[in-house]
């Protein structure tokens, strides 16, 4: 019972590491801030359960050009486990991770299905994991990673899933989602309201910016509140210190206490971004993953110490202290662009899904976090223009800053961004999550939003526990009844019937 509880506990979702340590030795310190469901560390029940499956299911490599006769796999795993005929079909979209079957086996959603005999699947995102559609990852073959064509797989998959594998056109089907994902479950529902008939959508991220600055703004706020303000000060006044230094000419100390591989190039101020953007984003790694108030209050531990003479030493011994094996750290902005452009899906960032992440933010989405605000300690250096920078170098020279800002204004265009005008979602999301902020801002009909006091990003997926605070278990609770009223209720209303 004991190995039970503490299992159940440990679903939720991580943060990818910010650095990339594909070479021990060089650390990379910039990543794209991909939130991915934890892996379970269930022992019981991980793949040894008879009941759950492995499947592919072709869809077409362009589902936007029907002269486009190229198919491919997309992954999903399923749990016939609970089913019984006429239950409803319950599917975990994909995000950008690789396919994960614990989705299927663990958590509240499972329960949910559980209690309602539904058929448990989780697919796998066009481009990650093994669901790819083209032989490597140029630019170029990158083009059929948009919102226009992951919406026609969910639909073709669903259609599937109700006319090839459960044999019931009848089955009513339940989204869920977290992140990303949670938004393409949104979106689905709003695209395909007779195929979708509910989404339960944790810490969606719907509106497309291009200017995330409250996210640090969250970030500095966690480190008050599970570190302390003196924590904060010390990064507020190592941040300082460091932007004075190199506006004095002064760089070469930061190359020294910073251990770093290449000098910072002073006069060039994306370099200088990059480098002050690497500190932040280690900071901001721990300040956001499901364990943050453990990895806050360690890292405060060492930012504390009452022996440092000032912020910016200890910052950077505790930024170094992260990396022993390392020889030096990777900060500057042609190392990240190298790093990033490679093409072999055998290759790690191609594995892990960082290049293909930042194609869909680069292309789409948006959300270069920013250091602009002045409620946040990390300097007022990094701005959209690094972001931007590395997006252009990266996905070709037609994506200059003014061609991502009109991209990202389409996206919120033809989806809605804050206020989508969709019904039947019920959108959680914790007040640590700084990705709440580019969330869901009106609910329409019976849609509701639920912000609860003292959750993570995705945190409220887990399992209803004992440890759950009154707020969780009843926000929980909560998603469990909506979505058994949906089930039970009569399908969408239809408008009257009229004949010309
Ligand atoms: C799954 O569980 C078995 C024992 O039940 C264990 O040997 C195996 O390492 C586990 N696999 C993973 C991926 O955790
Ligand atoms: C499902 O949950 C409801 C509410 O908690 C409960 O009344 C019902 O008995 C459950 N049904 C099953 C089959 O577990
Ligand atoms: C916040 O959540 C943590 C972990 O669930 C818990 O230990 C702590 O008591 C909670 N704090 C408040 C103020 O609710």
């Amino acid at each position: 019972m004991l190995a039970k509880l503490i299992v159940i506990f440990c679903v939720g979702v991580t943060l990818a590491a910010a650095a990339i340590e594909l070479n021990p030795s060089r650390p990379l310190l910039f990543g794209t801030n991909r939130l991915i469901p934890r892996v379970a560390t269930n022992q019981e029940n991980n793949g040894t359960d008879s009941s759950t499956v492995w499947n592919e299911f072709l869809v077409r490599q362009s589902q936007t050009n029907p002269q486009n006769r190229i198919f491919f796999p997309i992954r999903y795993v399923s749990n016939y486990q609970y089913y019984q005929r006429g239950g409803p079909l319950f599917l975990f979209i994909g995000g950008p991770w690789e396919l994960q079957q614990h989705l299927v086996e663990q958590g509240h959603f499972v329960d949910i299905a559980k209690n309602m005999s539904a058929y448990l699947v989780a697919n796998e995102l066009r481009y990650y994991g093994e669901s790819i559609p083209v032989a490597d990852a140029s630019r170029s073959n990158l083009r059929y990673l948009a919102l226009a064509q992951i919406l026609p797989d969910i639909a073709s998959l669903i259609n599937h899933l109700k006319y090839d594998v459960l044999r019931d056109p009848e089955a009513r089907v339940i989204l869920a989602g977290v992140g990303f994902s949670a938004s393409i479950a949104q979106w689905a529902r709003k695209r395909y309201q007779h195929l979708v008939q509910g989404v339960w959508s944790s810490s969606g991220m719907v509106e497309a910016s291009t200017d995330f600055e409250e996210f640090s703004e969250v970030v500095g706020r966690n480190i008050r509140r599970f570190g302390s303000d003196e924590c904060y000060n010390t990064i507020f006044q190592g941040f300082g210190v460091a932007e004075n230094l190199i506006d004095a000419g002064l760089s070469s100390t930061l190359d020294r206490m910073f251990n770093v591989c290449s000098p910072i190039k002073s006069e060039d101020s994306v370099e200088v971004e990059a480098f002050l953007n690497g500190i932040f984003n280690e900071i901001a790694s721990q300040a956001v993953s499901v364990n943050l108030r453990e990895t806050i209050d360690q890292m405060c531990q060492v930012l504390t110490d009452p022996d440092q003479p000032n912020g910016l030493t200890v910052l950077s011994e505790w930024l170094t202290g992260r990396f022993p094996d390392a020889d030096c750290l990777v900060m500057d902005f042609e190392s990240i662009i190298e790093a990033y452009q490679v093409t072999n899906w055998e290759d790690e960032m191609l594995r892990n899904g960082e290049r293909q992440w930042l194609f869909q933010r680069c292309t789409a989405l948006g959300w270069p976090l920013t250091s602009r605000s002045p409620d946040q300690p990390f300097g007022r250096r990094i701005t959209s223009n690094l972001f931007m920078q590395i997006c252009e170098r990266l996905f070709d020279s037609w994506l200059s800053p003014e061609v991502f800002n009109s991209l990202v204004r389409d996206t919120n265009m033809l989806l809605g961004g804050d206020s989508p005008d969709v019904q039947r979602v019920y959108y959680t999301r914790g007040t640590l999550d700084p990705w709440r902020f580019v969330g869901v801002r009106n609910a329409y009909g019976d849609s509701y939003i639920r912000t609860i006091e003292n959750v993570s990003h995705g945190e409220e997926l887990d399992s209803i526990s004992e440890d759950d605070s009154d707020a969780l278990r009843s926000a929980k609770e909560s998603v469990a009844r909506e979505i058994r009223r949906w089930i039970n209720q009569n399908p969408d209303p239809q408008p009257p019937f009229s004949e010309v």
